[in-house]
């Protein structure tokens, strides 16, 4: 399999590297690759751009054995009112993934950003409970049996809030304390006892930041003392946003804490994989380049331990990426953070993340 899927190889073969409907036989798609090693490959996708664009949704059909809602699970889109469910966005992406046989992550049940502003009114000590039980136990067992996995609390570790235990001071942390987090786990459990349940959290991925470094420590005692206490919960999401201007420290500090969580008995997926070149420097070819040096550095350590069983991309093509609007590069140009580029061709990340999959040299 050594090299198989290079572009070098590609094009001697005489097979095109875009990604054009007439091609959709030609090579596997990165779902296809990752499946070959009991791995889930997604993205996270917007319902309106799949159903607007016919090419997209054909591009995800090929490349995704999974599907993350970017938005359109989270409270602010779910829970306009109190009294409210909006479940519109979120079944439009249930139904997709379904078409194409695509297992659904579930994003995020619980987090501090993305509320609607009536929950921090309506949110006290005596409410907490009931608030909780009642949107998880409506989301999760509204989609039960149809979305395999949720990220059921996300980013709850905040070391600058300076607890002791590391937690985030968040609207659910001040209205309920750490018990909030069991909590969410054993209501999701209880509304879909099939579901696969994470805590996801970001910052744990590079060697070389000490509050990384540190983040993992407190992650791990986490992670720990929820298994201790017996709370149902599955798996670590690694969130993955990774920067295109600062070296790949991917190496044994990383692979040792993907090793400790794997010890404590849970799964690892990366859930929200992305390389940011808002500060590469370079023509549009050594951006490329450089971003997809980035992919592959992480996933060759990643998939290195045999617990991480998902990978998704925070999007799947430049078309279609929050991170357009969220960093604009100095010179004008568009970020490049996705496998696909706009017009819906293989970038050299597209080849390094298959590559990682196969194991290629
Ligand atoms: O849908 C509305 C639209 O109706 C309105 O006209 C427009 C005006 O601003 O806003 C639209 O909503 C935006 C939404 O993205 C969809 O584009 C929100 O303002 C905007 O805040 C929201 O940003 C999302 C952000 O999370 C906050 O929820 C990003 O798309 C999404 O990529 C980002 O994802 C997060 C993960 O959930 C958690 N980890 C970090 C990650 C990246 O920041």
């Amino acid at each position: 399999m050594a090299g198989a899927l290079t572009r070098r190889g590609l094009i001697a073969a005489g097979l095109s590297t875009a990604a054009g409907a007439c091609h959709a036989q030609t090579y596997p798609g990165l779902g296809e690759l990752a499946r070959r090693r009991g791995v889930i490959f997604g993205a996270a996708i917007e319902p309106a751009t799949v159903d607007k664009d016919y090419d997209f949704a054909a591009l995800l059909r090929r490349e995704c054995t999974g599907l993350t809602p970017e938005n359109h699970m989270k409270w602010n889109v779910l829970r306009p009112a109190p009294r409210r469910f909006d479940f519109g966005g979120a079944d439009r992406v249930v139904a997709i993934a379904r078409s194409q046989n695509a297992a659904v992550h579930g994003h995020a049940l619980i987090w501090h950003e993305a509320n609607p502003d009536w929950l921090a009114r309506e949110l006290t000590p005596r409410t907490a409970v009931e608030i909780l039980e009642e949107h998880i136990g409506g989301v999760v067992g509204r989609y039960a049996g149809k979305v395999r996995s949720w990220d059921v609390v996300n980013e709850p570790v905040e070391r600058n809030d300076r607890r002791p235990d590391g937690l985030r001071q968040s609207l659910w942390l001040n209205a309920l304390g750490p018990d909030y987090i069991p909590l969410a786990f054993e209501t999701a459990h209880r509304a879909d006892p099939s579901a696969r349940l994470v805590l996801s959290d970001y910052g744990l991925e590079y060697d070389d930041e000490s509050w990384m470094r540190e983040k993992r420590g407190t992650m791990l005692e986490l992670l720990a003392g929820l298994k201790r206490q017996g709370a149902p919960i599955h798996a670590l999401g690694l969130q993955g946003h990774l920067l295109g201007d600062r070296p790949a420290a991917f190496g044994a500090g990383l692979r040792g804490f993907l090793r400790d969580v794997a010890r404590i008995g849970l799964e690892i997926y990366v859930t929200e994989l992305d390389v940011n070149d808002q500060k590469t420097p370079g023509t549009l070819r050594q951006r490329d380049e450089a971003v997809a040096r980035i992919y592959r550095a992480f996933l060759d350590t990643v998939l290195g331990e045999p617990a991480v069983k998902m990978v998704t991309t925070w999007g799947l093509s430049d078309r279609y990426t929050s991170k357009i609007d969220m960093f604009p590069r100095p010179d004008g140009q568009a970020v490049r953070p996705l496998p696909f580029d706009e017009a819906f061709t293989r970038k050299p990340a597209w080849f390094a993340i298959a590559d990682a999959f196969t194991g290629a040299r």
